[in-house]
């Protein structure tokens, strides 16, 4: 296998840094929870929180899907689940990224199912050709072609999540 690099670490910490200053601007008061949806969005998780100038919470949740990606009703599990109540807060779902959108359209009604003030989505990269569920993604990164990709979190059989960058696996 081969890595092809698609977007380079200052790339990204370019457009995570827009991001923050975006979510800044979007939510001027009140209480803003970041949830870092468990494993391969730690890394955005904890660039994003730091390019956000104001307070924030954070939380982490685990989901196991099965059939994602080639069948609109695949299977979304809850493995961990948050410690903290979201009630009245405003919530950002932190996503590595969004592909058939099976797993974001489960959380999203799961999340609203909590009482919260809002229910947004924060994706690093959006493969929007992918698609089998509408999911309105509030924030994305980067919008990339339907490529088998890896780095910055994203795993190919658990390998590559700590590259810095984000790169295209090829078969050689
Ligand atoms: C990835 C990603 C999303 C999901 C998106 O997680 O982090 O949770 O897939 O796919 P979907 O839009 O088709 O539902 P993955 O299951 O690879 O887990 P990981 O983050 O632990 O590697």
């Amino acid at each position: 296998m081969a890595l092809r690099p698609l977007l380079s670490e200052e790339q990204i910490q370019t457009r995570i840094l827009e991001m923050g200053a975006q979510i800044d601007a979007d939510y001027p008061d009140g209480n803003l929870f970041l949830i870092c949806i468990l494993k391969g969005a730690c890394y955005f998780l904890a660039d994003l929180s730091r390019a956000i100038q104001r307070d924030v919470f954070i939380d982490f949740m685990g989901i196991s899907s099965y059939g994602r990606g080639q069948t609109s009703s695949g299977e979304v599990k809850v493995t961990k689940d948050l410690d903290i109540s979201l009630e009245g807060a405003d919530v950002l779902i932190v996503e590595d990224i969004v592909d058939s959108g099976v797993t974001l359209s489960y959380l999203t009604s799961l999340l609203q199912q909590r009482r919260p003030k809002s229910v947004r989505i924060a994706a690093l990269l959006d493969k929007p050709e992918r698609r089998l569920r509408p999911v309105d993604v509030a924030y994305v990164g980067f919008m990339i072609p339907d490529e088998f990709v890896v780095g910055y979190g994203l795993d190919f059989a658990e390998k590559y999540r700590n590259l810095r960058e984000i790169c295209i696996l090829q078969p050689e």
